[in-house]
């Protein structure tokens, strides 16, 4: 029972954009409900659902204003369990988004911080007086020169008490300050009153943020997205911290799911995190191989060289065989499409969005799918800024205009890196808003929903759709996908991903043609594996030879 994740397949719901059941055209509760059915057609155990709390929505959702309830636009407290009880019905478990790193700005907690120096609950953040020897509100006054995830200072100054206080996110996402031990309990308490609920786990946002030098020292690199955060990446308390969460909130109880995202983690840090003897988390989500096509921020495009890739991806597959445990995913609601970013979203895309689900989830770990990828959903055509939705992009969009770049230039940046890609609506149907509302869609459905749509992928077998479901059923029945261990193969070739798979005298090749153009895989023992039983994937003349962004599993 306590390993049951490493058998499973984790579906993301971003529910903004899943299925709006009342017609405001935002997706909410009761839509996901009524969409279940989909789920237990793909077969997946878990659905992790984006955060549905009460919220001034300045980052959709990750600002929240009360842990302990459900956004009127997104339903009740009632819906909520409705939802739990369907999915436990169908045998599904249910992890929520637990956004600790920071509040929203209208959470009661900072409202009572922010009231005044002596307020109680004023070392509940991050507050510091300007920077010394300088004048509140004076430019470059703030207390550190770390910069903001989305664009800025990272600090803001509260005029009426001279004080500034920590945002690594918006100015309306104050950061926690974990170092107060009031801070800490306040948050295992709601977090054991989710699971005393019934919910089955948490997907733990930038949780590796939690811990800051209490120093608060000074940026090196002023020029990074995330400037200043060598001071709070895996800060000095962050191990301390999590085991103490897991004693206080998690030890004791079966059958959860904890995944912790953590941006700049490194392999060392993650092995620590998810070595079961230490009692911290169950997996964290890295980031090293969707940095890969960026340079010193995420707006800097880079084309990905696929050497790269299977370099880093293997790294980890190595660094957790005998200790921990990888999350294996493409994307998620912060993340361009998988099929446009990593592969070919025109003539090749059914083929290459099978390729790469084949090659993700035949990899040792828990796979992600995150909504409409099982459909092989693309970026958007966004024609403009006005188009767009998110904090992210639009805060850099101004910056990066104001600073005097070319708008084309960073409209190209936003249209392939944007988070927007993801958040736009769930494709059900050809109908004009793809069956997600009857109402306006609060970010414009992509057009190619009357192809892509998820109707017309159940009714055909040779869709994305089936695809997916036929690789969650083998992690599910062949023990060598979820415990086999796992070799790199062609590691220095640009367009074939190949790698094995062993348990006992099992044995599966896995192979994906990165390429539009025809391959031929040269892996050692070529009759051997010419002569294997093809598990996934469409024969073709010779099981070695790979047409474009085609993917197979070979087992001997
Ligand atoms: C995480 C979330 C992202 C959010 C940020 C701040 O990275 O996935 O959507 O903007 O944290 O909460």
């Amino acid at each position: 029972m306590s390993e049951w994740w490493k058998t499973a397949v984790v579906y993301q719901i971003y529910p903004r954009s899943f299925a709006d059941a009342d017609g405001d055209g935002i997706g909410d509760l009761p839509g996901i409900t009524a969409r279940l059915d989909h789920l237990a057609a793909l077969g997946v155990d878990v659905l992790w659902l984006s955060p549905i709390y009460p919220s001034p929505q300045d980052d959709a959702g990750y600002d929240i204003s009360d842990y302990q309830d459900v956004d009127p636009t997104f339903g009740s407290l009632a819906d909520l369990d409705r939802l739990l009880f369907e999915l436990h019905a169908r045998g599904m478990k249910l992890v929520m988004d637990l956004v600790v790193n920071h509040t929203s700005d209208e959470h009661p907690w900072f409202a009572e911080s922010r009231s005044g120096r002596a307020s109680a609950k004023r070392d509940w953040y991050w507050w510091r007086p300007p920077r010394a020897g300088m004048r509140e509100g004076d430019p470059g006054a703030e207390p550190t020169n770390w910069r903001s995830a989305f664009s800025g200072p990272a600090w803001e100054l509260d005029p009426a008490s001279g004080e500034y206080y920590l945002h690594i996110f918006s100015r309306k996402q104050p950061d926690l300050n974990w170092e107060n031990p009031e801070v800490r309990e306040a948050v295992y308490a709601m977090m054991r009153w989710w699971l005393d609920r019934g919910v089955d786990g948490f997907r733990m946002d930038v949780i590796n943020f939690i811990s800051k030098d209490p120093a608060l020292p000074d940026a090196h690199d002023t020029g990074a997205l995330f400037s200043g955060s060598e001071h709070y990446i895996c800060g000095p308390r962050i191990h301390e911290f999590l085991a103490e969460m897991h004693r206080e909130v998690l030890a004791g109880r079966d059958g959860l799911l904890t995944v912790g995202e953590m941006p700049g983690v490194t392999l060392e840090e993650a092995r620590l995190f998810t070595d079961p003897a230490r009692r911290e988390l169950d997996m964290v989500f890295q980031f090293e191989h969707v940095q890969l096509d960026q340079g010193a921020s995420k707006w800097e495009l880079r084309p990905l060289q696929l050497t790269d890739l299977k370099a880093s991806l293997g790294r980890w597959q190595a660094g957790l065989a005998e200790v921990g445990w990888n999350s294996l995913y493409w994307g998620n609601h912060d993340q361009p499409r998988a099929v446009s970013r990593f592969a070919d979203d025109g003539e090749h895309r059914v083929r290459a969005a099978k390729m790469l689900a084949t090659v993700l989830h035949m990899h040792r770990g828990t796979p992600y799918v995150y909504q409409g990828e099982e459909l092989g959903m693309t970026n958007a055509p966004f024609a403009g800024v006005e188009d767009l939705r998110d904090i992210e992009s639009l805060n850099h969009y101004a910056e990066a205009v104001a600073a005097g770049e070319d708008p084309e230039h960073v409209l190209a940046s936003l249209r392939a890196m944007g988070r927007d890609n993801a958040r736009t609506p769930m494709q059900w149907d050809g109908s004009p808003h793809a069956g997600f509302t009857t109402g306006t869609p609060w970010l414009g459905v992509n057009p190619n929903h009357v192809e892509i749509n998820a109707e017309a992928a159940r009714a055909d077998p040779g869709s994305v759709f089936h695809h997916y479901r036929r690789l969650i059923e083998l992690r599910h029945t062949l023990p060598v996908v979820a415990h086999g261990d796992f070799t790199m193969r062609m590691a220095h070739d640009e367009r074939v991903y190949a790698f094995t798979r062993r348990l006992g005298d099992v044995e599966l090749l896995v192979l994906g043609n990165f390429s539009g153009d025809p391959v031929v895989a040269k892996v050692p023992e070529v009759e051997r594996w010419r002569a294997a039983e093809l598990l996934v994937g469409d024969p073709g003349d010779d099981p070695l030879v790979l047409g474009p962004w085609e993917g197979r599993v070979l087992r001997a």
